[in-house]
């Protein structure tokens, strides 16, 4: 299950290990459930997806901008600034903590489909680099805080190129019924020009798609980068001016699976360069610089969450077969992906091997509801008892990022873990923070 670990993720034993630190010793000093967050890969994977994007791009390279979303922290944002990467807000909330770890605001691009007005005013006090205008109204909310701040707002404007991402539909967002960006095809993105045209204080850069996420195969992102590239070839031969910026989005598929094969910088970002270069070609087009957005594909692979078991219950189904239900003290309210999307995640016993065969099991959450289901189905080792560690690897996107406090569970802490000595970063919500929102 190597490709399923964050690097400094090791076994000894039978027993996990992260940075050399047991799972025994880490859920002793910090409790469970917790995000554990592997550092040292979480600053390497965003030095290389910049380094890929430079050395297929060279002086095409625009930004990768770490989407925030995925998950976002104040000391995350320090090591993001100090990478060299640029980063993706999409709400005041985002941008605030950019913010608090003093981001350089040149390489902070602000997204979201409902921008208010405040957002967009802070965002153009502070001075942030691009703005991805989603809607006519958000146009003119920009338009209007840059005159208030006597500044030139850059922005993108994200359309939808009409493509089916082969993912879950709640998270593919290219296709032409969706909430998101500006359709190609029905004339609104054109629209959407004319009305950014009719504005001094705005510089058009260019465009934006992002077409899902957890996606696998690099025809979708092609096809994205040959329509965009379309449609700046439409923008030139109408104005007679080429837009100089092409931001491609993120998604790119990690594994949650051992049998899942993550897209690697290496060969994504090559492979995107010639579909950028191949398209320009046959407009006769300069290559912009290309940017592109990925999440999960930074921060995913880098934590895993370490429960504790803490009842199993042998369930015969009407089937005559039985399932061995493990509980663990978080779920739903720490991982909602498996009920929201039906993602599939694979765990262990983090705290010894066991020799025992293993069975049908279901591990499932304290949330009083029966879709409280962290893993639909794994073999477990029918030996694992209360008190055991279950660790369940890559839930560093958009877990604790989507925790909540269903049930009034306080949501887990995520400790970063680097040679050899783990910190809290975020820590671990109490019964009394929850109690504090009461009035
Ligand atoms: N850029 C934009 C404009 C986005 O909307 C997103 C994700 C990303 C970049 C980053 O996508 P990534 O590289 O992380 O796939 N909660 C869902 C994923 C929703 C993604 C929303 N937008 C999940 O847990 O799978």
């Amino acid at each position: 299950m190597s490709n399923v670990w964050s690097t400094n993720v090791s076994f000894s034993n039978g027993e996990l290990h992260l940075s050399g630190i047991s799972a025994t010793v880490l859920a002793k000093d910090f409790g469970t459930p917790t995000f554990f967050l592997d550092e040292d890969d979480f600053r390497n994977r965003a030095k290389t997806w910049g380094s890929a994007l430079n050395s297929a791009f060279g002086a095409n390279a625009g930004h990768v901008y770490y989407a925030g979303k995925a998950f976002l922290c104040v000391e995350v944002a320090r090591w993001l600034a100090e990478s060299g990467i640029g980063l993706d807000v999409c709400t005041g909330g985002e941008l605030a903590v950019a913010v608090a770890a003093k981001f350089p605001v040149e390489r902070i691009e602000v997204h979201g489909n409902n921008k208010s007005v405040a957002e967009i005013n802070e965002a153009v006090r502070l001075g942030v680099g691009t703005i991805v205008a989603d809607s006519l109204f958000e146009i003119e909310r920009i338009a209007n805080a840059a005159k208030a701040h006597g500044k030139k707002q850059r922005i993108l404007l994200r359309l939808t190129p009409g493509i089916e991402a082969h993912t879950h539909e709640s998270i593919a967002t290219a296709h032409e019924d969706v909430k998101f960006g500006f359709s190609i095809a029905s004339g609104s993105a054109w629209d959407a020009v004319l009305a950014v045209r009719e504005h001094s204080e705005i510089e058009l850069r260019g465009f934006h798609s992002h077409i899902g996420s957890q996606i696998f195969s690099m025809d979708a992102f092609d096809t994205a980068a040959d329509r965009l590239i379309a449609f700046l070839a439409r923008y030139r031969d109408e104005f007679k001016v080429e837009l100089p910026e092409l931001d491609l989005g993120g998604g790119y598929g990690i594994s949650y699976l051992e049998s899942d094969e993550a897209l690697l910088p290496e060969v994504v970002l090559p492979s995107l360069h010639k579909a950028v270069q191949a398209a320009c070609a046959k407009h006769n087009l300069k290559i912009p610089k290309v940017s592109i957005e990925p999440g999960r594909a930074i921060v995913g692979p880098t934590m895993f969450t370490l429960y504790e078991v803490g009842t199993t219950k042998k369930v015969v189904r009407e089937s005559g077969e039985a399932r061995n239900y493990i509980s663990v003290d978080g779920g739903m309210s720490d991982n909602i992906r498996t009920s929201l999307y039906g993602a599939v995640y694979t765990a262990i016993i983090a705290n010894r091997q066991s020799a025992a065969p293993t069975t049908s099991s279901r591990v499932v959450g304290k949330h009083c509801e029966t879709g409280d289901i962290v893993i639909s189905d794994i073999a477990l080792a029918v030996d694992c008892v209360p008190g055991d560690l279950l660790a369940v690897p890559a839930t560093g996107a958009y877990g604790r990022s989507m925790a909540s406090n269903y049930n009034h569970v306080p949501r887990p802490p995520v400790v970063a873990v680097s040679k050899g000595k783990a910190r809290v970063i975020v820590r671990r919500e109490t019964e009394a923070d929850l109690l504090g929102l009461d009035v």
